[in-house]
């Protein structure tokens, strides 16, 4: 009876579970796919070339002035292993802070929910391994 009971039940509870995971994640792949021809756009500004690249995906600071250590020991970081640096600031106002630590201004895109992103990037200076 119990085993009767456990078998009609395990199959419509992993029915629901799927619901619910196509439910929530839906509307993120919805999101992401509208977003996709933008960050297409985003790419093509550059940078080109083949020279190894980090993507610099969030920049946060605790207190005021971590934020600069963070980019002044990162940008060291790429001097050294000859790291071109790339990131999507934010606003125009954030391109101009990027723009302390060397990064040069490619381009900007309007993401679909209206928002800016400036597509930046920093070369290594006086690297001096093979390219
Ligand atoms: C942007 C951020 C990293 C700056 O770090 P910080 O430690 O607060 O500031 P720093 O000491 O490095 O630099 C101070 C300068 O940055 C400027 N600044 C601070 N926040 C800024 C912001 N959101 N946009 C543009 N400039 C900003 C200040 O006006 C100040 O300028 P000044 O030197 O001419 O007075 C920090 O404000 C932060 O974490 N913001 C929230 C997250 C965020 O927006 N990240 C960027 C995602 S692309």
């Amino acid at each position: 009876m119990l085993a009767g009971v456990t078998g009609a039940v395990v199959p419509v509870l992993g029915w629901a579970l799927l619901a619910l995971t196509v439910l929530v994640f839906l509307p993120l792949a919805g999101r992401a796919t509208r977003a996709l021809p933008a960050k297409v756009r985003l790419c093509r500004l550059g940078p080109r070339g083949r020279r190894r690249r980090v993507y610099v995906h969030s920049v946060a600071s605790t207190r005021p002035g971590a934020g600069a250590e963070l980019m002044t020991s990162l940008a060291g970081e790429a001097d050294q292993k000859g790291w071109l640096l790339v990131l999507d600031a934010g606003n125009e106002r954030l391109g101009t802070y990027y723009s302390r630590f060397g990064f040069a201004r490619g381009g900007a895109v309007k993401m679909p929910d209206g928002t800016l992103r400036v597509r930046m990037w920093r070369q290594p200076q006086d690297w001096r391994g093979s390219r």
